[in-house]
């Protein structure tokens, strides 16, 4: 018996992947097909896949051609599975050619004429209106926000407003955008989804506007310095049935996902306590971090990112939030430690643009501690430590480029009604939460400079 096996995606099943599946099945009298997980697509960068992997596992059981089906989800695995099935020919199409050559060691390799004129992309792009996207603001989010934007099927980055002219045409030109304007109602008009990446004090009334005129947004953390403002903005949203989405670039990272999942599945025991740090030395002093006295400073700059996981793991329901900072002369924070008392838990968020401190995740629980080595905000791995040592456990994980390309890849998927599972990676009463503790800090920070004069 002559076993032929291949692999695919096979995301909108279409005509090029029953063809390839019926010539290969030609090849020998048995088929086994792997379908990939969406981890494993996510990992290597494949953002966007609309099926789940239970409906395409079942269109290519549909075909009636596979004998047996199975999952792939690590690299690796096709030598893997070459020799556990003894498979005779590995089938691919032409679009891989060469690539799998090294399979040749362990079985014939035939790369069969991909079917021209359809594949999974386009009809993800035929299905699916692509989304026009604007950028409000041309400054340092923005310029790391296009390249990151090319990962993401079914998006088109059309302008970008600025309230100088000039330096949003620098900004079009640069990234050869189609537009560039100083009239947001413009750029409001010419698109249907906007990215806000203007500084922190005006993203509820920029989100607001964009809301209004019917646009689906994703905006820069903080999404909101009031609680109350957060509120309305998601309320508008839910009205106009728009996307509204906070950009912590974290929440969506693979590798955060799984982490906070494997700690609330009970592996470190029930958590007590959680300790994030974000520091950066700026080095420029003529930033807004430094000079915006009202807004600037380390906590409303990094501490979306800190306030991520406490709020994650500990929910919103704290007993107390106590600040303490050094503050520059102008009364921007230069370091701060905010203190969650939980009750039953602990919590410190770290942030700073003048002092420098280990930028780690730490999780701790009655039965061990999770630690996310730094920069714990762009999560690659972590670790599983238990008082035995033996039993610690290391876990990798992908963090693709600038990591922008996941919250982009949710966002639209949410605009397309593709999304699994809601806004599980960031709920709106998270977003919320993060908001209200702004807002605390604001008023804290207001009232200890008062005090001090
Ligand atoms: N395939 C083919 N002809 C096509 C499209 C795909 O022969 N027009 C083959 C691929 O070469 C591969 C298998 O079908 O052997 C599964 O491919 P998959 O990556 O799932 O399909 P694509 O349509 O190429 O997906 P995408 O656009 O997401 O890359």
């Amino acid at each position: 018996m002559v076993k032929v096996i291949t692999y695919g995606t096979f995301d909108l099943f279409h005509e090029g992947h029953y063809r390839l599946l019926k010539r290969a099945k030609a090849l020998g009298d048995y088929l086994i097909v792997g379908v990939t997980t969406e981890y494993f697509d996510e990992n290597r960068g494949k953002l966007n896949v609309v099926d789940s992997l239970m409906d395409r596992i079942k269109h290519v059981q549909e075909t009636g051609l596979a004998d047996k089906v199975i999952i792939e989800d690590h690299v690796g695995q096709k030598i893997e599975d070459i020799q556990k099935y003894h498979a005779d020919i590995f089938v691919l199409g032409s679009d891989w050619v060469g690539k799998f050559d090294y399979l040749k060691e362990y079985c014939k390799v035939v790369y069969l004429e991909r079917t021209r004129g359809v594949s999974s992309t386009m009809l993800r792009r035929q299905n699916y209106e692509i989304i026009r996207l604007g950028i409000l603001g041309a400054g340092r989010i923005a310029h790391r926000f296009i390249p990151e934007s090319h990962f993401v099927s079914g998006l088109s980055i059309e302008g970008v407003y600025n309230h100088h002219l000039d330096k949003a045409k620098q900004f079009a030109k640069e990234n050869e955008l189609i537009f560039a304007t100083d009239n947001v109602e413009e750029l409001f008009d010419r698109v249907n989804a906007v990215n806000i990446a203007l500084p922190h004090e005006y993203h509820y009334e920029y989100a607001k506007k964009a809301l209004e005129h019917g646009l689906h947004v994703l905006c820069e953390k903080p999404l909101a310095l009031k609680k109350s403002e957060a509120e309305e903005l998601f309320e508008i949203a839910k009205e106009k049935n728009l996307v509204l989405m906070e950009a912590v670039k974290t929440a969506y990272a693979p590798g955060f996902i799984r982490l906070l999942s494997m700690a609330k599945s009970g592996v470190i025991g029930t958590i007590m306590d959680v300790e994030a740090a974000f520091t950066r030395i700026l080095p420029e002093h003529n930033v807004r971090e430094f000079n915006d006295y009202e807004y600037g400073g380390s906590f409303t700059e990094y501490g979306s990112y800190t306030l991520l996981p406490i709020i994650k793991f500990l929910g919103a329901d704290y007993k107390s939030v106590k600040f303490r900072s050094f503050y520059d002369e102008n009364g921007v924070d230069l370091y701060t430690k905010a203190y969650f008392d939980y009750g039953k838990a602990l919590a410190t968020s770290k942030t700073g643009i003048s002092v420098k401190s280990e930028g780690q995740l730490l999780v701790s629980g009655t039965n061990g501690y999770i630690l996310v080595p730094s920069p714990w905000w762009k999560p690659e791995g972590f670790e599983i430590c238990r008082e035995d040592p033996t039993k610690n456990e290391k876990f990798y994980t992908r963090y693709l480029g600038d990591g922008l390309r996941y919250e982009l890849a949710d966002f639209v998927a949410a605009i397309n009604g593709t999304r699994d599972g809601e806004d599980f990676k960031l709920k709106r009463e998270e977003s919320i939460a993060m908001a209200e503790v702004m807002e605390k800090f604001l008023e804290d920070r207001k009232q200890k400079l008062a005090e001090r004069k």
